[in-house]
């Protein structure tokens, strides 16, 4: 049951170093409540121990009261080794994004410490900007087949999905973001010279929706030269716009910039409909060599509270968040990956002091 009044955030832990990240962020928001915060926590048992356990992944009865009654959803993260299909983790992330409609893959690249940077003569105050990744089609929709499987004739095909309807609501959502955060670039990232039917379609759409917004600077540019302009000059970026399968892997080149995956928080949203439930993840993974070992950066789950604390209308906490991360990020006080040589507990509890005393 919900409290009247408080929004209800669902708390999945998932797999591998999930759970221990997501102890902490659920340490944060606990703390948040603890100071009048109107949130109330519901944690829920599933992942892959549940699934080995009783073949359960993401009940309907779940959905639906996430559905119905939830804001946000914090989700730690899937992929267990001992299941291989990942079917579990499809049905859990895959169920809730494409199931809640969550069209919109939001992922911040903010440095917050000069030191993370690893391109030569940049610091923070060069990366910062936002990748706006397509988040229900692409190649992601699992259209396709294999076609005389193990045998030297094998044909694997996987389509490449782009619906105008999809298209242009992640372009609009990235301009209307632009907009509002006082942002006055846009690129939008395709590959429409190779792929000249589906992606003739972002092309054209980019085309339209920019003359919305005639204040703002509208660039198109393919995908394997942003690769290239984002090594070369980060700076130049405040909002890029791209499909499913190129934001999946710019995010993580653009998490490089930030600390490495430790440090890159997202949000899934429908932003649409104002008010709708997101659903929340660090961007990393489940690092099944880290599990276990308290060692596993807490940062980006972290930082993640910050995003779903912005959704549901507490957008100053997320800077607070950041803030608080900075300061430790600067006294050393963070895990081994990005410098320092505490636990992921340790760094947590630093993070959260830092915030008691702000
Ligand atoms: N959204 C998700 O739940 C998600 C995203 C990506 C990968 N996965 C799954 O996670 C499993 C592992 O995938 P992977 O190894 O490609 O990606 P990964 O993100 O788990 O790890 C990639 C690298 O980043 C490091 N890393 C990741 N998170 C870290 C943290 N918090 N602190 C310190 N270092 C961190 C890892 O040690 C590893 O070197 C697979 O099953 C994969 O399918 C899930």
């Amino acid at each position: 049951m919900s409290v009247p009044d408080k929004k209800k955030i669902a708390i999945i832990g998932g797999d591998g170093i999930g759970p221990e990240v997501t102890r902490e962020a659920k340490l944060l928001l606990e703390w948040y409540a603890s100071r009048g915060l109107a949130i109330d926590l519901w944690e829920l048992d599933l992942g892959a121990d549940r699934f080995l356990r009783d073949g359960t992944s993401m009940p309907k009865e779940i959905f639906i009261a996430i559905q119905r009654e939830c804001s946000a959803v914090l989700l730690g993260a899937l992929g267990d080794p001992r299941i291989p299909s990942m079917e579990h983790a499809r049905d859990i992330l895959f169920g809730l994004r494409f199931g809640l409609d969550l069209y919109a893959n939001i992922r911040p690249v903010r440095s917050l410490a000069d030191r993370l940077v690893p391109l030569k003569g940049r610091g923070k105050k060069d990366v910062d900007f936002v990748v706006f990744r397509e988040n229900t089609e692409g190649v992601y929709v699992g259209v396709g087949g294999q076609v005389r499987r193990g045998t030297p004739e094998e044909i694997a095909i996987n389509e490449d999905v782009n619906t105008r309807k999809g298209v242009e609501r992640i372009v609009r959502a990235a301009f209307e973001y632009a907009k509002t955060h006082g942002c006055k670039r846009v690129h939008m990232a395709d590959k429409s010279n190779a792929m000249r039917h589906a992606h003739e379609l972002w092309l054209r759409v980019f085309d339209e929706v920019r003359r919305e917004y005639p204040e703002i600077q509208a660039t198109h540019v393919y995908i394997d030269a942003l690769c290239l302009y984002m090594v070369q000059d980060p700076s130049q970026f405040e909002v890029i716009v791209t499909n499913n399968l190129f934001g999946d892997i710019i995010t993580d080149l653009g998490a490089a910039f930030q600390g490495g995956l430790g440090m890159a928080a997202s949000a899934n949203v429908h932003p649409a409909v104002p008010g709708r439930v997101g659903l929340f993840e660090p961007v990393h993974g489940s690092a099944p060599p880290l599990a276990g070992k308290n060692v596993a950066n807490p940062f980006a789950a972290l930082l993640t509270v910050g995003m779903l604390l912005a959704h549901l209308g507490w957008p100053e906490e997320e800077r607070r968040i950041e803030d608080a991360v900075a300061d430790a990020l600067e006294a050393g006080k963070c895990t081994k990956d990005v410098g320092g040589s505490l636990s992921t507990q340790e760094a947590s509890a630093h993070v959260r002091e830092r915030l008691q005393g702000s």
